[in-house]
């Protein structure tokens, strides 16, 4: 087998396996920002990517994919059901977003995860040169980090955490909360979206273990030694420049100006784009645009909705609720206020292509993300980096992990109805020279602080305390 010295490990690869229907074998790119994020640092570096290619019960030797190594895991049937439907979307997610639906805690697919990390370790460990540097990634594979380090301790490993990591009082319902803790310690640095989603690992870490924190600095005891995990925040970001280079392109303009005629040209053009996720918000949103309706504080001819909803997660129950509740809502909202002329809400259950999503965001006058908890919501920063015309205004809720940078937006509380249709308004409202001055200040940010930023961040923070190590020259 061939050996690399950068792995990055995720759940999902970079591309999906994708089957003609007459059976004829092939690849797509799975969407995702992880991608993106990481693709240009796997070109630079000699570097494989370990992963899932998303479908059931086959496996696939090692490939090439545009200049990267794709290293696939195979998981069964039964596996995505208990591993990824179960413990990763149907535990893991709601209690690290803060339990807003209520969590399943099931044995059977905890042994399952189990299970897989080990799988995905193995694999890993396969693909790691001597001393290499593998990069793991996310909620679904936080026991991979004590799993690979115990097989190979000359290795440098990191763990990402692209979702929040919750307050004690939450994540202490976790009848594995130990073992989740020991797993991810694993790491020689464990990033996370935000300071405070740091803050709640130490500080499960100090409850659990007692061990001692001292800034970022995480001591872990072995043997006569400590061993110094640092634990912080690295706010992931996007690619920004890519993000403005396509809506500067004229075919992408004229495709903006097509979907705002396609709308019939309303004053206001209020957009939605989120994985159908009861994380994100949607409900909330709706019923503050329908009351809006209702209450005559805008109509149909002079605002609409375009809510762009990904498929997502589709076999697990709590998503097939959301999507009747969002798709039967919008519906009674359509048909109580749409006229011939103007749709109150166009509601799309696609994804779309990146050139797609950049003529949205430059159609779109007012942007709406108000997720209940979100680690980070790259949705906010593709808005921003989209609009080099520095217009548009960005209602952003508290609760997403963007919150903490893009303070120039319009913040909201999404549980506020009555704030956020006032937000909505003012945003609908905003003079030229006011959505100028915030755009200005939150492009610089985005700008600033883009994906190459945050990989670059993350892994020179990696090799810096790696080198430290006790035994690691
Ligand atoms: C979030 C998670 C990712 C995940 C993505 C899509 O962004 O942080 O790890 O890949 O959602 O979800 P899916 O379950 O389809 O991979």
């Amino acid at each position: 087998d061939d050996v690399y010295s950068m792995v990055i490990v995720s759940n999902r690869l970079p591309v999906d396996y994708d089957e003609q229907p007459d059976g004829t074998p092939g690849w797509k790119t799975s969407p995702g920002g992880l991608v993106t994020a990481l693709e240009p640092i796997m070109r630079a570096a000699d570097g494989a990517w370990v992963g899932w290619a998303g479908v059931a019960d086959r496996e696939f030797a090692p490939f090439e994919n545009d200049g990267i190594s794709i290293v696939p895991v195979p998981l069964s049937e039964d596996e995505i059901q208990e591993y990824y439907e179960g413990f990763s979307n149907d535990t893991l997610w709601p209690l690290y977003h803060d339990v807003i639906a209520p969590p399943t805690y099931h044995r059977e697919w905890w042994d399952a995860y189990v299970r897989v990390n080990r799988r995905f370790a193995e694999a890993a460990a396969r693909a790691a040169d001597e001393g290499a540097t593998v990069w793991v990634q996310d909620y679904q594979l936080q026991l991979v980090p004590k799993m690979l380090r115990e097989t190979r301790p000359d290795l440098v490993i990191g763990f990402f955490n692209h979702i929040p990591f919750p307050a004690y009082g939450i994540y202490s319902q976790l009848p594995w909360r130990r073992q989740v803790i020991e797993g991810l310690l694993g790491a020689d640095v464990i990033g996370f979206q935000r300071q405070a989603d740091a803050g709640n690992f130490q500080r499960a870490v100090r409850r659990l273990y007692g061990y001692t924190t001292r800034g970022a600095v995480v001591e872990v005891p072995e043997g006569d030694d400590v061993r110094r995990v640092i634990a912080r925040h690295f706010p992931i970001s996007i690619d920004a420049e890519g993000f403005e280079q396509l809506a500067r392109r004229p075919d992408v303009q004229a495709r903006a100006k097509e979907i705002r005629e396609g709308l019939g040209n309303p004053k206001t053009v209020m957009l939605g784009v989120d994985r159908l996720d009861y994380t994100k918000g949607i409900r909330h949103r709706l019923k503050a645009f329908g009351e809006l309706l209702r209450d005559g504080r805008l109509s149909v001819s002079d605002a609409s909705l375009v809510q762009v909803a990904s498929p997502s997660r589709e076999r697990v129950e709590t998503y097939r609720q959301l999507r009747d509740e969002i798709e039967l809502t919008v519906g009674r909202l359509n048909g109580d206020y749409s006229t011939i002329s103007h749709q109150a809400i166009a509601y799309l259950h696609h994804g779309y292509p990146r050139e797609e999503m950049a003529a949205l965001y430059l159609a779109a006058d007012v942007m709406l993300v108000t997720a209940l908890r979100d680690g980070m919501n790259l949705v906010a920063k593709e808005y921003v980096a989209s609009r080099f015309d520095e217009d548009g205004v960005l209602v952003l809720s508290e609760f997403a992990g963007a919150a903490d940078e893009l303070r120039q937006s319009v913040l909201v509380n999404p549980h506020d109805i009555e704030g956020l249709k006032d937000a909505m308004v003012a945003a609908a409202e905003m003079p030229r020279k006011e959505r100028a001055r915030r755009m200005r200040a939150l492009r610089r940010r985005v700008r600033d602080y883009d994906v190459a930023r945050w990989s670059a961040d993350f892994l020179e923070t990696l090799t810096g305390n790696a080198t430290i190590r006790p035994g690691v020259r």
